[in-house]
């Protein structure tokens, strides 16, 4: 496995107390509660419906008196409505389409794009990234947050930015090779189909010029990692964010611990709370994660539901909060006869799996009564398709044992599971379709 040797190298804010932090929190929390309230039409009407007011915000414990954002609010605000500038402030929009309806849209002011830059930036530092280094960015450029927010990020910390934006993998390949980047910033899925095209051109990926991976925007596994670390001798470290919220770099992996993402709390307050009841629950329980964004100016989020389940855990490398890394989505929970499965726990048990490569997709059908999970998983390239059917079944075994159901596993040549250019799909679903 991959370990860089990078000294941290930290901003003022990285640098603050638990103290100090907690105390430049409440002051930037109580501007946000009032900023969004006196200028945003879905604020004034949701804190007044709650019976709150700003001014009640005097403790960090008092955002629980304040009501839950959802997407749904920023939907119904479709194109603009959301914003708590004049338009004419706002120099940049972005807009993540989801799985339904109408795309939810969020602005920037300029201040706001100075401020996602600089927490891009420090993420990118703190995966061990430094100025001058060249960073080959292959999340997608356009509406969605990852290519330009991880671009003006690079930037902003004196990085030599590749704008190479997702798909034509071949040319990724041929742009590693020439350019010679230090990082690089994708999915991890996507990170995969690079891998294979390496493999294809003969080209041994160990070799290449990348030391660093800053990897996100979908579920993966610290097996996924290893894989990846394995394959391209490189340091591999998540990224987390939502448009919602800001985009990529509202929390990242310290690479001196990969130990979950450090949460950049001078500008994002998080809270856990219980999906079902609302209630914020105590540091280290598991629990949907809740944003309160602390210095946004056109399009503030308060107690925005994510909808991503985790923990807040005790800082280490920084002082700031910890995530766990993100098992999944409420909305990515299957529910097999009672069981939760996430895919994130089928991908650990695919790859801790003899002849068995990362690429798999879960299919869910009701053939009669009940819902049957069905796992498509590729063989590893080089070896014959599962023959006598044993990694198959070492498999089925290990998810019955581990997660507790029992599903059915088709191993299919390398190739046969579709690859992504970005967020990988993982769930296939044919219960709608009445199969
Ligand atoms: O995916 C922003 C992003 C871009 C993050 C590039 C990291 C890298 P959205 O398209 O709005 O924004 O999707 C946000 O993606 O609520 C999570 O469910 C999921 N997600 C993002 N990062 C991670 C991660 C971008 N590191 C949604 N681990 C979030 C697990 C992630 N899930």
């Amino acid at each position: 496995m991959a370990q860089a040797n990078y000294a941290p190298s930290l901003d003022d804010g990285e640098k603050l107390t638990r103290e100090e932090l907690s105390a430049l929190q409440l002051e930037r929390m109580k501007w946000s509660v009032r900023h969004a309230y006196e200028n945003s039409a879905h604020y004034r009407a949701s804190f007044d419906a709650a019976g709150v007011k700003p001014e009640e915000l005097q403790t960090l414990a008092d955002l629980a008196k304040f009501p839950f954002t959802v997407k749904d609010d920023l939907r119904r605000a479709y194109p603009f409505g959301f914003f708590a500038t004049p338009r004419e402030n706002v120099v940049r929009v972005h807009a993540s389409s989801g799985t339904t309806g109408k795309p939810t849209v969020v602005g920037y002011t300029k201040k706001d794009l100075e401020t996602w830059g600089s927490m891009v930036a420090r993420s990118i530092r703190a995966a061990g990234g430094r100025p001058g280094m060249k960073v080959h960015v292959a999340y997608g450029y356009g509406l969605f947050t990852g290519g330009l927010g991880a671009h003006y990020g690079a930037e902003a910390l004196g990085c030599t930015v590749i704008p190479m934006s997702g798909g034509q993998t071949e040319k990724q390949v041929q742009l590693i090779c020439d350019f010679e980047p230090d990082i690089i910033m994708v999915t991890p899925s996507y990170m995969l189909a690079i891998l294979d095209e390496f493999r294809k051109q003969n080209i041994d990926p160990r070799k290449s010029s990348l030391k660093i991976g800053i990897f996100g925007a979908e579920p993966w596994t610290d097996a996924m990692r290893a894989e990846i670390e394995e394959a391209f001798a490189i340091d591999a470290v998540d990224i987390y964010g939502l448009s919602e919220v800001m985009g990529p770099g509202v929390a990242n992996e310290c690479v001196e611990t990969k130990d979950g993402l450090t949460v950049w709390e001078d500008h994002f307050y998080p809270e856990i709370i219980n999906p079902e009841t609302g209630e914020v629950m105590p540091e280290g329980e598991l629990g949907e994660l809740v944003f309160t964004s602390l210095s946004k100016e056109a399009t503030p989020v308060i107690r925005y539901r994510t909808r991503d389940l985790t923990r807040l855990l005790p800082g280490t490398a920084r002082t700031m909060r910890r995530l766990e890394r993100i098992s999944g989505r409420d909305d990515d929970m299957l529910i097999i006869r009672g069981v939760n499965v996430f895919p994130s726990q089928v991908e650990e048990h695919i790859l801790a799996t003899p002849g068995l490569a990362p690429h798999y997709i879960l299919e869910i059908s009701r053939p009669g009564r009940m819902d049957e999970l069905k796992v498509y998983v590729e063989a590893r390239e080089g070896d014959d398709i599962d023959p006598d059917g044993k990694a198959a079944r070492s498999l089925q075994h290990r998810i019955k044992q581990f997660i507790g159901v029992s599903i059915r596993v088709e191993v299919v040549p390398p190739g046969g599971v579709p690859r992504s250019l970005g967020k990988a799909a993982r769930i296939r679903d044919l219960r709608k379709a009445g199969k």
